[in-house]
């Protein structure tokens, strides 16, 4: 069992934490965390196995439960995000879903931003509203329209920002006084920017959810997701992946836990390259409009870098003209990735109309603003004249 923790952190800065914080070092004094690929534990004897499973004394049971590799993770995680808790899941859908299956009961209610990922719609409005919990969809950036939602049953305001793909920016600070007001907890998305450039909780937020698939994994490789909030909340949460099964392996735990060494790295790297990236699309003649909140010109730029100082790697732009047109500029791609991941190293295209947004309607897709000429990029670590060559060729 993992024996010696690192304990000396109290008042140390975001780097440090983000390659000691949540450290647990076994036996064997390894320097860098072990991955305990284990789905249980094993016993002393019958009595020290009743004393676990009653909670007597602590200890790894079984990794639907615990495990040592995720317990780094979670640790880690929460310290960067400044919670006092965390749970790992096996997906960002899976985190979303626990947090609100976690929480929340038959007659409650939602106020959710439109501008969230595709598939968090139907979660709410299929799944979620067939065990009695309902959802009214809002524009993220009226604060008005979030007022109006809330009914006397409302308990829990869910927001991405920036959202994907149109970097609309929630104000956190507002919503979570909205919250407050009428006894609801806000969740805010943090997937886009991750804590190396947002801390939802320093505004006022209950939940930062993550899918950790994106920037914390940051190459790729594995699914992976986060719920980080007060220790009440995500035991909570805690409660239902347990039982109900969505928990992360620990091998998908580990590939995050050394993601998130990097992380601030990454996130800094790439949003630099979105910047200009978005700069320089902002002046090519095929293109009708760029949404990237770092840019000067986006409406809600001073709230944006109120919140985070960069703007992350997730930008989109409209070409002049509808679905041909942008997929003109796809197919014509010979370097970039043509898919519809986001937070890899390598930069990455997609068309949203036609795939994180296809699964919703088209009266969905026009209150979310996802035209046919809308396309995504989510920059990675190339050269950017590598990107801009590679875009050229089809704009
Ligand atoms: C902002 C955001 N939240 C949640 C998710 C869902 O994450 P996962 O694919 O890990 O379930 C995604 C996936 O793209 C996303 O972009």
């Amino acid at each position: 069992m993992a024996d010696k923790s690192n304990s000396n952190l109290d008042s140390v800065g975001f780097d440090t934490l983000a390659v000691r914080a949540g450290y647990l070092q076994s036996s064997f004094q390894e320097n860098s965390e072990a991955l305990f690929l284990t789905s249980s534990f094993t016993y002393k004897n019958a009595a020290e196995a009743a004393r676990r499973f009653a909670n007597e004394e602590p200890g790894f049971i079984y990794s639907r439960f615990t495990n040592p590799t995720v317990t780094m993770f979670q640790d880690r995680l929460a310290a960067l995000e400044g919670t006092e808790a965390c749970i790992a899941t096996s997906t960002g859908m899976a985190a979303i879903s626990s947090a609100v299956m976690g929480l929340l009961k038959q007659g409650d209610h939602i106020v959710s931003s439109q501008s969230v990922f595709g598939t968090v719609m139907p979660l709410l409005n299929q799944i979620c509203k067939r065990f009695g919990i309902d959802t009214t969809w809002v524009d993220p950036t009226d604060l008005d329209a979030w007022r109006a939602a809330i009914r006397p049953t409302t308990r829990m305001l869910f927001c991405e920002t920036p959202s994907n793909p149109l970097a609309e920016i929630c104000d956190i600070a507002a919503l979570a006084k909205i919250a407050k007001q009428v006894g609801a907890w806000l969740a805010v998305d943090n997937c886009l920017l991750t804590p190396a450039l947002q801390r939802p909780c320093e505004f006022g937020a209950d939940l930062v959810i993550h899918s950790a698939t994106k920037y914390i994994d940051g190459q790729g490789r594995v699914l992976a997701g986060a719920v980080c909030g007060r220790k009440e909340l995500i035991d909570q949460v805690y409660g239902f992946v347990r039982t109900a099964g969505p928990a992360i392996s620990p091998f998908n735990a580990w590939v995050c836990l050394k993601g998130l060494e990097t992380l601030k790295l990454r996130m800094e790297a790439q949003s630099r390259s979105a910047m200009a990236l978005a700069q320089w699309l902002q002046a090519q003649p095929s293109i009708a409009k760029v949404h990237y909140a770092g840019l000067a010109t986006h409406p809600q730029h001073v709230l944006a870098m109120r919140q985070a100082p960069l703007q992350g790697a997730v930008l989109s732009f409209e070409v002049k003209g509808g679905r041909a047109e942008a997929w003109q500029v796809i197919d014509a791609i010979k370097m970039i990735s043509i898919t519809a991941n986001l937070g890899d190293t390598k930069t990455t295209i997609t068309h949203p109309a036609t795939t994180t947004h296809a699964r919703i309607s088209q009266a969905e897709r026009d209150a979310a603003r996802i035209g046919e000429n809308l396309l995504r990029v989510a920059v990675g670590l190339e050269n950017i004249e590598d990107l801009q060559r590679d875009l050229l060729r089809g704009l």
